[in-house]
């Protein structure tokens, strides 16, 4: 209908806005999703293991797994070791566990998909938190019910703020189950994965800025002592440097 040039360019307007469009949307939808809709966020993992079942049901401790997290500020995911411990024996011909005996054959680790990840420019310590008793419910909800782990906190700086500003609304104190600061380590006795859900109980009274952890000397070699937790830190450099 109308001239074939003129033909020519109203397609290629037509084809460039639609595209501009649809860029458009994919951007913001993937930029939303990093700031506000992670929460949720439950990828699917090469082998089912469940912490519904290793810990809401054998009562397996965070820290058994999870080792080293009073002292980085990282929590490390457990090496396939730490499960072979136990599947050498328990469930060893298991086909749900046929990855982590081929890892742990070839020494090549696991793929686990990473679920909490802040932006690079955030620093977060998790020593700092668990030192100052904070337990692992605070900021990651009740991994203990989970089949599958997903996220429940935004990790968005306002949640980070909010709970530096108010703590006693937010914090959760350490729990038996989390296996830190609890007085066997004081004692130095090893640390069995035997408790039960049901022995799971604050080792701190529960009323903010009255907490006396039982504990005075350093827990173990390398782990500071837990200290009366105090506010956090509101400057921006304290997050971002
Ligand atoms: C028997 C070992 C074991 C125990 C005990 C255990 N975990 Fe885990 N945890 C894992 C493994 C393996 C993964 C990686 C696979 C996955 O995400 O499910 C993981 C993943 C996680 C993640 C997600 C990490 C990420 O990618 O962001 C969180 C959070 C977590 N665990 C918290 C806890 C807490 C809290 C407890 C105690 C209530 C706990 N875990 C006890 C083995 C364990
Ligand atoms: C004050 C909040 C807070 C507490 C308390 C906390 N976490 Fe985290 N956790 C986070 C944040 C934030 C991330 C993402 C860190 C990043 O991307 O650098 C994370 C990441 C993780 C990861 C993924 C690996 C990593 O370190 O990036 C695991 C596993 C984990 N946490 C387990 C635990 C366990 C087990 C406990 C209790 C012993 C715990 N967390 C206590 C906030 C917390
Ligand atoms: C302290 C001992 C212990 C450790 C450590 C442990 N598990 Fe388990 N796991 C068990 C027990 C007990 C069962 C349940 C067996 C049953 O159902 O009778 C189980 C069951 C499983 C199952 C289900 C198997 C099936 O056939 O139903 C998977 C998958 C699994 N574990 C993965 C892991 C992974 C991955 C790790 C390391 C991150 C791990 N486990 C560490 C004791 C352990
Ligand atoms: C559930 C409460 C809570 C949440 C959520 C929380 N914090 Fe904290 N944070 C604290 C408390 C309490 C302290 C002070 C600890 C002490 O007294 O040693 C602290 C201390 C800190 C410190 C100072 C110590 C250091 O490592 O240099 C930094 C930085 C920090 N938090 C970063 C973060 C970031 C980043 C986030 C969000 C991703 C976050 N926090 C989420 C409670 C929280
Ligand atoms: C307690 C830790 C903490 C403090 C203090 C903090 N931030 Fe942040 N900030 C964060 C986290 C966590 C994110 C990542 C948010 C996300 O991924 O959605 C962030 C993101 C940002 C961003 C990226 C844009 C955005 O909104 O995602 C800017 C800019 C920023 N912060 C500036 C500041 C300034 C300016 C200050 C001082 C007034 C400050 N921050 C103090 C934790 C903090």
């Amino acid at each position: 209908m109308f001239t074939p040039s003129l033909d020519r360019r109203i397609k290629q307007v037509t084809l460039w806005t639609l595209g501009t469009v649809l860029t458009a949307a994919v951007v913001t939808y993937f930029g939303m999703h990093n700031r506000v809709t992670d929460v949720g966020y439950r990828p699917q993992q090469p082998v089912p293991f469940s912490h519904k079942l290793h810990v809401g049901q054998l009562g397996i401790k965070c820290v058994y797994c999870h080792a080293g997290v009073e002292r980085s500020a990282h929590a490390p995911v457990p090496t396939v070791s730490t499960c072979m411990g136990c599947h050498l024996v328990v469930k060893a011909e298991s086909p749900r566990l046929a990855l982590v005996r081929e890892a742990y054959e070839t020494g090549k680790p696991l793929e686990w998909r990473r679920v909490h990840k802040l932006p690079d420019y955030v620093h977060f310590s998790h020593a700092r938190h668990i030192r100052a008793g904070i337990d692992c419910a605070s900021c990651h909800g009740p991994v203990e019910r989970m089949g599958v782990v997903s996220q429940v906190a935004p990790l968005s700086m306002g949640w980070c703020l909010d709970c530096h500003r108010n703590p006693e609304k937010f914090i959760i104190p350490a729990r038996e189950i989390s296996g830190i600061f609890t007085v066997a380590q004081a004692q130095g006795q090893p640390e069995k994965p035997t408790a039960t859900l049901a022995e799971s109980r604050p080792v701190t009274a529960p009323p903010y800025g009255l907490w006396q952890t039982p504990v005075s000397a350093p827990i173990a070699p390398g782990i500071p002592a837990p200290k009366l937790p105090g506010r956090g830190p509101e400057t921006c450099s304290a997050c971002h440097y």
